[in-house]
């Protein structure tokens, strides 16, 4: 399975931008110049994710994740709590999701 997230000239120089997975969110963005996908839930009690100053905040009840490896660095999530990331490509100028054979 491959589905196309976004093209590489719409991820954003800063922060994240939010699209449609299957129904659900995801942040799409660049981490050291490398796009990633995440899932837009906190991994406490499910809440949406905003990024702010180069993180994952959540609003709900202030956990925060690190952009680049997603993982909890402040807040109530449990410990060693990590993003669920997507598994992705980058294919003629587009950040696919992946699953499988492609
Ligand atoms: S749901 Fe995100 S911190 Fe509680």
């Amino acid at each position: 399975m491959k589905v196309q997230l976004v093209t590489l000239d719409e991820l954003p120089a800063e922060g994240s931008k939010i699209v449609s997975f299957f129904h659900k969110e995801v942040h799409v963005y660049l981490a050291g110049g490398a796009p990633r996908a995440v899932a837009n839930v906190c991994l406490h009690l499910g809440g949406p994710l905003e990024c702010i100053d180069g993180a994952f905040v959540c609003p709900w009840h202030g956990a925060r994740f690190d952009m680049s490896t997603g993982e909890k660095t402040q807040g109530p999530a449990p410990k060693g709590a990590r993003l669920m990331r997507l598994p992705t490509i980058v294919e003629n100028g587009a950040l696919f999701y992946v699953w499988g054979e492609v």
